[in-house]
This record gives C-alpha cells, structure tokens and sequence, in this order.
C-alpha cells in the first residue's frame, strides 16, 4: 500500500517523539511491504520563528495532499508573551479548521504494567478500556454571537452554544460506527435537563441509533459522567459529546492512567486526512535531552494506521510491540522512579526490535 503522510513536529519535544515515529514508520513499511512517502512541515513557534506564521500555506497544503497528518507537539515558554491570534496553538486549531476535523478521538486505556501510576485504585482501573469522541469544530467554542458589551451600564460577555442536525449527526454517527467496531456500547453525554442543544443532541442520537441495531446506547448527564468515569470508568466503551463536555472529560479521563506520556489521539473528518497526536504538549522542562517517552506518539501513529489506512494488522501489531516493552519493564523516567530508564532513542528501539521478533 501507498501512502503520504505529512509529519509536523513542532516545538520542545515534538521532533525527538516525531523522529521516533518516522522510524517507527520505516521498520513497518519495510517488514509489511508498504511505501510510506513522508513529507515535513513546520508548524507552530518554531514556524513563527522561521516563516513569521504558526501555520504557512505550504504546511497547509502539505496536509491536504497527504493521506494523513502526524503531529508532535507545540507552544513553549519562548512565545508565551505573543498576543492570542500569533501564539503557536493558533496552528494547531488552524489545521483543525482546515482540515474539518470534527471528530476528536481519545482512547483511554490502561496499560497493565503501569497501573501503578494511576491515582485511582488497582481494582477500579483494571481492565479500563475507553473511547471519547468530542466534537471539535462546533458548540461553545465557535458560536456567534461571542462579544463582550455593556447593557444598561453592567459589562457582559456573551458565548453561543450552537449545533445544527447537522454537526450532531456526522459525530454521532462516527461514535455509533466505532462503538460497533469495539464492544458495543455507546453513552451518550449531555445536559438535556438544562440545554436545548443537548435536547436536540439526544433526539438526533435516537434517529441514528436506528441505523445501529448492534450497539446498544444510552444517555448520561455530564455532570453525572464527570462523576461516574473516577468512580466505575469500566462500565464505558464509547462516550460521545458536545466540545466543551468533551474537553473536560477527555482531560479527566486521561488522568485515569496517570500516564500523559502514554496517550494518543486522532481528530478525523468526512474524507481528508486525519491528524494523530499525543495528548501530552511540548514538555519545554525535558526537550533536547532525549528524556521525552515516545510511546503516545508511537501509539498515535497506530492509530493512524488503522483509521486512515484501514491496516488493522499493522496497528495491532504496533500496539502489541509497545504494550510488550511496558510489559518487559521497559520504562522512560516519566513512568518510574528508578534510576535505571531509556531514552527516547532506546525506547523506540525496544519497540523496534519486538515488532521484528513478532513479524
Ligand atoms: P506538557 O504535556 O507539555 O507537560 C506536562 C508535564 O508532563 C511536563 O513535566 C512534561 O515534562 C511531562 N511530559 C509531557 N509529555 C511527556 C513525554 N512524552 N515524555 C515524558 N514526559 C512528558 O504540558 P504543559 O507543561 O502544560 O505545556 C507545555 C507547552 O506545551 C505549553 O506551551 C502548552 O501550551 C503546550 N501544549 C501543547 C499541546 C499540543 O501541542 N497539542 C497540548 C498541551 C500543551
Ligand atoms: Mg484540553
């Protein structure tokens, strides 16, 4: 299979995880027979400092002629002082604008091995194997109108949340698709007490549900979900909802595993490329000095293989590799106190040599 894919590395440890990947990618083309064409971009304050501009038009098209998008990570204390609309980040929510990424995908899984790092208890996070699908490019976070004035002498500030038929049932249909795909259920998270969007949100969900007869749903207050993934996280497979809900929880649920540096993500739309990252961001207090784990980005591009590549052999195998490694105990100093860690180069090799040993 032929493939282009377009990697930004970005700022801090961005190009050491991506350097990772671009290995990653190498051994898999070579032992699976696949040509993989990767392609650079800059992104972000490094692109500030180069191109005057977090995302240039090369960058852009870049992407849009790829088949997929890989991103390490940006922002750093060094353009902290910029104003809003020049920051690195302004990047990263242009992309997703561009490219319609209005599905935002973030496993939570625990890692057998690490469980340890976790802050809840061994027997509540056993076996937690979770999937948020947040929409991205609506609700809150985009709603007109969004102004600040003064009524009747009193300063307000006024944010929408706004959602069409439309946007609820393209990232609810995506969530009912994956939900089949994995164990079959699906919760559904809103405020429909309180929120005519949720209230619509709920009866869209009802419509589209009627076209998955296998996955078996149901709807959650998000003040009741905030709450039930510390207390039972098992009882989810796949939770869907609005932006801002899907913000708050995809952070609260990353918690889970107590391992930032382990988790992967990936934003699609209907047909363009998808962008895959880790969660975590630049971590400026650890970059240059080969200490960043490379895991989540290794575990994002396994996400990319199967999502946009449909190479579900591949993946798995790349998701078998890392979770052997961990198994091993294998360990970068963000997962253990001991004294005797990998760098990210050594990581990566570990994960090298098991996915040949499993070829
Ligand atoms: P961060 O995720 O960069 O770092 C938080 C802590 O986790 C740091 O101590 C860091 O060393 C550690 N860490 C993160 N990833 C790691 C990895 N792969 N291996 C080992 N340790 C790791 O979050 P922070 O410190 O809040 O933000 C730093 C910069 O990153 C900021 O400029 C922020 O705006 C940006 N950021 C970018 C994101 C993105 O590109 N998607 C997401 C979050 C933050
Ligand atoms: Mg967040």
């Amino acid at each position: 299979m032929k493939k282009r894919i377009a990697i930004l590395p970005g700022d801090g440890i961005g190009p050491e995880v991506c350097e990772a990947a671009t290995r990653v990618l190498k051994e898999i083309e070579a032992l699976y027979q696949h040509e993989f064409e990767l392609i650079y971009g800059d992104i972000g304050g490094i692109s500030i400092d180069k191109n005057g501009t977090p995302l240039p038009q090369e960058t852009l098209s870049a992407c849009r002629q790829s088949d997929a998008v890989l991103l390490g990570a940006v922002g750093g204390p060094k353009w902290d002082q910029l104003p809003g609309d020049q920051r690195p980040e302004k990047g990263l929510l242009g992309l997703r604008k561009e490219l319609q990424l209005f599905a935002n995908l973030r496993p939570v899984t625990i890692y057998d091995a690490l469980a340890d790092s976790s802050p809840l208890k061994d027997e509540i996070i056993q076996g937690v194997e979770l999937l948020i699908v947040r929409e991205l490019t609506g609700g809150l976070y985009f709603g007109e109108p969004r102004e600040r004035k003064i009524v009747d002498g009193e300063e307000i500030a006024i944010d929408t949340l706004q959602y069409s038929r439309f946007e609820i049932e393209r990232i609810v249909r995506k969530a009912f698709q994956l939900a089949g795909e994995r164990r079959g259920h699906l919760t559904s998270v809103d405020k429909a007490n309180v929120l005519e969007s949720s209230r619509l949100w709920r009866e869209v969900v009802e419509e589209v549900a009627k076209d998955f007869p296998n996955v078996d749903y149901s709807h959650m207050l998000v003040d009741n979900a905030a709450m039930q993934l510390v207390r039972n996280p098992r009882q989810f497979d796949v939770i869907v909802t609005e932006n801002m809900f899907g913000d708050i929880l995809s952070d609260e649920a990353s918690m889970i595993t107590g391992s930032l540096g382990m988790l992967p993500s990936s934003s699609l739309s209907e047909d363009g490329p998808g962008l895959f990252e880790p969660i975590h961001g630049s971590a400026p207090d650890i970059a240059g000095k080969g200490l960043a784990n490379p895991l989540a980005t290794l575990s994002s591009v396994a996400m990319m293989l199967a999502y946009s590549f449909d190479l579900y052999d591949e993946a798995t195998s790349l998701q078998d590799a890392i979770n052997e490694v961990l198994n091993k105990g294998y360990r970068t100093a963000d997962l253990t106190n001991d004294s005797n860690t990998l760098s990210t180069i050594q990581m990566t090799d570990k994960v090298i040599e098991a996915l040949q040993n499993n070829k």
